[in-house]
């Protein structure tokens, strides 16, 4: 049988974030469905520790990286197939906040110290040398964060293969190299030209590219842009170099989370045959927003990261056109302090029209992709998204850019397309308003929305295929 472990830091429902952590949930569990025995590694961050059952203390070690003590624990998360490494070290990774910042907002400043310790232990690992009983044939990385692994697993006898995952390439992972004498690594890796340099820092992303034996990442477009310099974030030059070993790979939905037939966080259910559950929640969520009931327009919805990347500043350029239309708007989000202020003063200015939630919210996501009737993606890029994928299992049609994972997903029969560079998001924003009054064409879009499948299955088919190439 083939074992393969999956290093992240974010793991639903315990640690997100953003998509990276539905995906790491998701995808183990569906390999472990088709046979695989999969198992995951994350750091011990307090909501793990809490929920981690059954547990074993495998391994343990003091003083690495100048560190206090690490141990490597193993057992289960509740309502999970896949079994977890823990790499529980207090002093790195029980703190508040989320995994990578303090709560007042700044990143940790020892962040090299804790995800090269998470990379270190996912390598050893991999290799067989913390579990006498288990090792990996395949070690699938994701994201910059554990990408040290790549690194830490040069000298492993026989050789793990390695699958590198880019879930966001403007994430790099990037420091001042002052601390590298302390991660036990040969000088090589970090000199001038080396896999870890990066314009005289360190990059953690740029070693993942370069030293695993195959990289993915989550569309098929954005392996297409990412080669190029618009997305690449400044390593387009480093992806090149990998030429054709750049596989795209759509990402799955979880249906068992995202799907109104079975949703708990709704007041009603509902699917494609009988949609009153759809107005019931259109209802309710006008209600916990003190919109005004009764109106015919469509409500626009934002559940987001409030960034630049997101196109969110596009949202608050066309929100007094919504406004005027009629429709309402309704955001769900956090993220940079002059958007959280923009969306507050509209609610403010518009207290019957737009709805908003500053803040982390899983129920009112879920509530806002039933509620809603479109889902505002204006994205710049976007590697993949799941949000819209989500909103049309809800017959919430999408509205994005046609970009990454956006161009791959959302077509003219189920969203609407647009280029900030020729549309403005408020011309889209009529049109769809235009089409909404059509209510035959609408129902029509929701429900070729609501009929596809975008089910980890297929996905996780084409990740088996890629560790199976490796295995030769
Ligand atoms: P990204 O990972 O770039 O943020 P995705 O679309 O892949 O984008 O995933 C976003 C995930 O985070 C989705 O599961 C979405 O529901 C969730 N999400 C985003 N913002 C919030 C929020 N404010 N409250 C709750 N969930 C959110
Ligand atoms: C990143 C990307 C997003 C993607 C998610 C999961 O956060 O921004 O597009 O869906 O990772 O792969």
């Amino acid at each position: 049988m083939m074992r393969v472990l999956h290093a992240t830091t974010e793991l639903f429902p315990w640690v997100k974030t953003g998509g990276l952590a539905d995906v790491a949930a998701a995808l183990p569990e569906a390999l472990g469905e088709m046979g695989i025995d999969t198992r995951t590694i994350v750091p011990g961050f307090p909501a793990i520790m809490a929920a981690l059952e059954n547990r074993a203390s495998i391994y343990e070690v003091h003083g690495l990286f100048a560190t206090a003590t690490t141990r490597i624990l193993y057992g289960h998360l509740p309502d999970r197939k896949t079994a977890v490494y823990v790499v529980d070290s207090p002093a790195l990774f029980q703190r508040p906040g989320d995994p990578y910042s303090h709560p007042q907002g700044g990143d940790w400043n020892d962040n090299l110290l804790r995800f090269a310790v998470l990379g270190w232990a996912a390598a050893k690992l991999a290799g067989g040398e913390l579990d006498r009983q288990w090792r990996a044939d395949v070690l699938h990385v994701h994201d910059w964060h554990p990408a040290l692994a790549h690194a830490y697993l040069s000298e492993t006898w026989p050789p793990v293969k390695t699958v590198f995952t880019i879930h966001n390439i403007d994430y790099p992972g990037r420091f001042p190299p002052h601390d590298y004498g302390r991660l036990g690594l040969p000088h090589w890796l970090a000199a001038p030209y080396g896999p870890l340099e990066f314009f005289g820092d360190l990059c953690f992303l740029k070693a993942g590219i370069l030293l695993a034996h195959r990289v993915t990442t989550v569309s098929p477009t954005y392996a297409d842009e990412i080669t190029r310099g618009r997305f690449g974030g400044g390593l387009d030059g480093v992806v090149r170099a990998r030429g054709d070993r750049l596989v795209g790979i759509l990402n799955g939905v979880d249906y068992r989370t995202w799907d109104p037939r079975h949703d708990t966080h709704l007041p009603c259910a509902y699917d494609p045959h009988s949609l009153a559950g759809k107005t019931a929640c259109r209802a309710h969520l006008r209600r916990h927003f003190s919109l005004t009931e009764n109106a015919s327009e469509p409500i626009f919805v934002v559940i987001s990261r409030l960034n630049w990347q997101k196109g969110l500043d596009l949202v608050v350029d066309a929100a007094e056109t919504i406004v005027a239309s009629g429709a309402q708007l309704v955001v769900i989000g956090s993220g940079e302090g002059h958007l959280e202020w923009q969306f507050r003063q509209l609610q403010d200015r518009f207290p019957r029209q737009v709805g908003v939630h500053i803040g982390y919210s899983v129920p009112l996501a879920h509530l806002s992709m039933a509620g809603g009737d479109a889902l505002l993606m204006p994205s710049r890029h976007e590697p993949c998204g799941l949000t819209q994928l989500y909103a049309k299992r809800y017959g919430t049609l999408p509205v994005v850019q046609s970009v990454g994972g956006l161009a791959d997903t959302v077509a003219p029969q189920t969203g609407f397309i647009f280029d900030e560079h020729f549309t403005s998001l408020a011309d889209v924003v009529q049109h769809v308003t235009y089409v909404h009054r059509h209510q035959a064409r609408w129902q029509h879009m929701m429900l070729t929305a609501m009929a596809q499948d975008f089910g980890w299955e297929n996905s996780a088919r084409e990740y088996l295929r890629v560790y199976r190439e490796l295995q030769g």
